[in-house]
């Protein structure tokens, strides 16, 4: 397709300079960045558009809207790259469905921290968390990283003017998430970030398949192998909530490759199939059980968390789990809580099925055991996620790709849980399968990288 636009012609220049694989430096330099970009974005005057619906019946294809908007103004120690390729993470999902705060709320606070931030307080929101690019441009302070440069990035943003910061940066008090607590995000053609959020990207993956992990590998890896987290060891028996899901696929894997002992659940034939293509043997299908953890809307059933714990043993040979990998919440957390070995820990990140958690305290304390808050991850830990990835000792678990003017529709397929792993977004990048730079690497780990296509 001709560009009809100046900023059509400017993202062409863009998209061809990366596509020949070998443009230096300088060149990108100097390649002029359009006034305006495409972007995915949410509206704040649409913030109560699904006001009285269930949270199931809100439809991310009604909210997600792909439209230009204009390119920010870059600032000391930021870049701005262009996105060849996102992915869809459940922020997005929230973002989507205005819950449980519209994310207005927080570009509004982060306007509010300096004349520079006041950038990201507009009436739309450019969503997203994860990239993998190039970088364009960058801004004063900023050494390490260079145009042309190919790059993923994480998506903690960090101020670190307080002291809090600066031994876990999860603890700045100014601490955000990026396209999610801040504006211009990843599901865009271009985006703005901080250049320590930005990593190498793993020369042999495509674009789309090297943006897939960013958010949810780095999340597992603080969750499940930081000190900061369950400091997962070898031998450990780890209760992994949705093993086939966006974190769970990288916690298995982390469990794999870590000595320890995986014990997956799922809810269908073809996600424990994707478990034992990971090299998990010990699989349990939530849905053919049938647990009933909750007799009602108040009440739970702990002879459901018996028959659980039953079945855990079974497989285990009779040891619970050392670490129990939470994140679907209230339906499971009292579950979770009573078949965690005694002395064990329970590390949780989320609670998709609800924020209300209750628990039979008893086996808690009695039992000693530990629940530890666990939040996305520091630089450090996103850079050693990525390493491993970049080491082909874990895998992106990507299974389905879609155009960036597609991307309420892949949201929708997260929201309903219709999907497995990853999907991805084709932001820039024209089709999937581009930007492999180290094809030798990339064959012989191939069987693993598409180990969650086509499922
Ligand atoms: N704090 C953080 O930094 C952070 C980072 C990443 C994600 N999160 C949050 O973590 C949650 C999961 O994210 P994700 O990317 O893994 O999502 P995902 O790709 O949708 O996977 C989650 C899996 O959990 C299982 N699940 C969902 N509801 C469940 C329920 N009621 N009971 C038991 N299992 C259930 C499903 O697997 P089966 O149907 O196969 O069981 C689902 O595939 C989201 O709420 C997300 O916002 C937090």
């Amino acid at each position: 397709m001709q560009p009809e636009t100046a900023m059509q012609y400017e993202t062409a220049q863009i998209l061809a300079a990366i596509q020949a694989g070998d443009t230096p430096a300088e060149e990108f330099a100097h390649l002029k960045l359009p006034d305006s970009y495409r972007a995915v974005t949410v509206h704040a005057d649409e913030a109560e558009m699904f006001d009285g619906l269930a949270s199931r019946d809100k439809d991310p294809r009604r909210s997600l809207h792909v439209e230009d908007v204009a390119t920010p103004e870059l600032g000391p120690g930021e870049a701005i790259v262009a996105v060849m390729a996102s992915a869809i993470n459940y922020n997005s999902v929230w973002t989507s469905i205005f819950e449980p705060v519209s994310t207005f709320s927080f570009l509004r606070r982060y306007g509010k921290v300096s004349e520079l931030t006041r950038r990201h307080d507009l009436p739309y929101h450019v969503i997203g968390s994860d990239l993998a690019g190039v970088v364009l441009r960058t801004g004063p302070g900023v050494n390490k990283w260079k145009p042309g440069d190919e790059v993923v990035a994480h998506c903690l943003s960090v101020e670190l003017e307080d002291a809090e910061g600066h031994d876990d940066t999860m603890l700045d008090p100014q601490q955000r998430i990026w396209g999610f607590e801040t504006n211009f995000g990843g599901l865009a053609h271009l985006a703005l970030v901080k250049t320590n959020q930005l990593m190498p990207k793993p020369a042999h993956l495509t674009w789309e398949e090297a943006a897939s992990p960013g958010l949810v590998n780095s999340t597992a890896y603080r969750q499940l192998v930081s000190k900061n987290g369950a400091a997962m060891k070898q031998g450990d028996v780890v209760l992994i909530w949705g093993a086939s899901g966006g974190l769970g696929s990288y916690a298995t894997q982390m469990a794999l490759n870590g000595g320890a002992i995986p014990v997956c659940v799922v809810s269908s034939p073809d996600k424990a199939q994707i478990c034992r293509s990971m090299g998990a043997e010990l699989i349990i299908d939530r849905a053919a059980e049938g647990y009933r953890f909750w007799k009602n809307a108040e009440e739970q059933d702990p002879k459901e968390w018996q028959r659980f714990g039953s079945k855990i043993r079974e497989l285990t040979g009779g040891e619970d789990p050392d670490i129990v990998f939470e994140h679907p919440g209230r339906e499971t957390f009292g579950a979770s809580v009573y078949v965690a070995k005694r002395g064990g820990q329970i590390v949780t990140c989320a609670s998709t099925s609800g924020f209300q958690h209750s628990y039979d305290n008893r086996y808690l304390w009695m039992n000693l055991k530990r629940i530890i808050g666990s939040h996305f991850a520091n630089y450090r830990e996103a850079w050693e996620a990525n390493r491993l990835i970049d080491k082909g000792m874990i895998h992106p678990t990507l299974s389905k790709s879609y155009p960036l003017e597609q991307t309420g529709q892949a949201a929708y397929d997260v929201h309903r849980n219709l999907h497995q792993g990853k999907v991805g977004v084709l932001c820039l990048a024209p089709r999937e399968g581009l930007g492999v730079r180290d094809a030798a690497k990339r064959d012989r780990l191939l069987p693993a990288i598409n180990r969650f296509r086509n499922v």
